[in-house]
């Protein structure tokens, strides 16, 4: 029984999804069921090291398409990287009609806006903020080849400014992708590091969509499923990375987190989460995962109900929601995540400036379900940087 009073929402979603181990195998089709023949590849250079792009391409190949490739996106991309790709594309004098991201999430975010600009020469940084992009005039497919960011899934698309290491969001309907392939087979050989911190943080993104103030009803059920398939199968893929099933498990979890928090919003987490990213350079997933403890330990009096019903669908039916931030750290502990966030020092003088940034984004700050000041915010980096020292 719901007594929550409804107020008025939009939801997204991408058009059409296709799953399955080889299903990327069949981007020709793909792209011809979209009414377009010419592909431009947006990708970087660990996919195609990793032959995942000989791999997608050789099946474009096989059915006889021809397509251009653009390998040189950025980890935590500057805008600039959007107009190298777009330039690229140019320069090949081919008549693009359809653009593929075969990527993480700095891939598929450098995509969104190359889909959104290629044509009519917009330049990508004036884009930034909210609702400003408007149109995308190509079609966009989106494969990723990691479990965790859910950008196939999301109108949001992260840019860093490189001078000032600050992260920049773009957010608007219409970068939501016309298809998605999830083919978990371009996950297989991901290395342990990367997979859990993607992982963790597709389980923060689905935690987030669930509590935040701005959940719509079809974010929170996403959110509870994509629960169901994180919470039994990170352990095991961090673990074994050969195990197929969770694998496939950990894909479609992402991916389910990733269309909850399109529909509702990442919070503090992901707030407190960015500035270190933007100025230490610590991967994404690995401040996530480690944040997000100390950051639920401070939601947490205002969700416990919430909370309860998510550690259930995690399956952590071992613990009472008080236990939950615990639960957390140790989990992020047992992946390799706390390992990881030692080896960069983020020194004591630079909290505050960290909170400052993390407190003024609004976007995400503001969902969160309950407030968190800078003092707060500092203590919060204290104590997630300090936990183990
Ligand atoms: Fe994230």
């Amino acid at each position: 029984m719901h007594s929550t009073v409804l107020s008025v929402f939009e939801n997204h979603l991408p058009r059409r999804l296709r799953f399955g181990r080889g299903a990327s195998g069949e981007l020709a089709v793909e792209i011809c069921r979209l009414g377009r023949s010419r592909p431009l590849i947006v990708t970087d250079a660990g996919v195609k090291a990793a032959g995942l792009l000989e791999q997608v391409s050789g099946s474009l190949t096989r059915a006889g398409m021809q397509f251009s490739v653009f390998d040189r996106t950025e980890p935590e991309p500057p805008f600039a990287c959007v107009t190298a790709a777009v330039e690229s594309a140019r320069n090949t004098g081919r008549e693009l009609d359809v653009v593929v991201a075969l990527g993480g999430g700095s891939v598929i975010d450098t995509a969104k806006l190359v889909a959104a600009t290629l044509l009519d020469g917009r330049e990508a940084h004036l884009l930034a903020g909210i609702g400003k992009v408007e149109r995308r005039a190509l079609p966009l497919v989106c494969i990723p080849t990691t479990s965790g960011t859910g950008s196939e899934a999301t109108p949001v698309a992260i840019f860093t400014d490189p001078l000032t290491g600050l992260k920049v969001g773009v957010v608007d309907p219409c970068l939501v992708p016309d298809m998605v392939i999830l083919d978990p087979a371009l996950t297989d050989r991901l290395p342990p590091l990367p997979t859990a911190a993607a992982g963790m943080d597709a389980l923060v993104h689905a935690m987030e969509a669930f509590i935040a103030r701005s959940a719509t009803p079809l974010a929170r059920g996403l959110a509870l499923e994509a629960a169901r398939w994180i919470g039994p199968a990170l352990p095991v893929v961090c673990r074994d990375g050969g195990d197929k099933s969770a694998r496939d498990a950990m894909m479609l979890g992402a991916n389910l987190a990733g269309m909850a928090f399109a529909n509702s919003s990442c919070c503090a987490v992901h707030a407190l989460a960015l500035p270190l990213g933007g100025r230490f350079h610590i991967v994404h997933g690995v401040a996530t995962g480690c944040l997000a403890a100390e950051t639920m330990r401070h939601n947490l009096p205002v969700c416990l109900e919430d909370v309860g019903n998510f550690a259930d669908a995690l399956g952590w039916r071992d613990i009472d929601p008080h236990g939950f931030p615990d639960k957390l750290a140790s989990l992020a502990g047992a992946i390799g995540l706390r390992a990881s966030l030692r080896a960069t020092r983020v020194p004591d003088s630079a909290l505050a400036e960290l909170a400052r940034e993390a407190v003024a984004n609004r976007r995400l700050m503001d969902p969160n379900p309950r407030p968190i000041n800078e003092a707060e915010a500092t203590e919060i980096y204290r104590r997630t940087l300090q936990a183990d020292a």
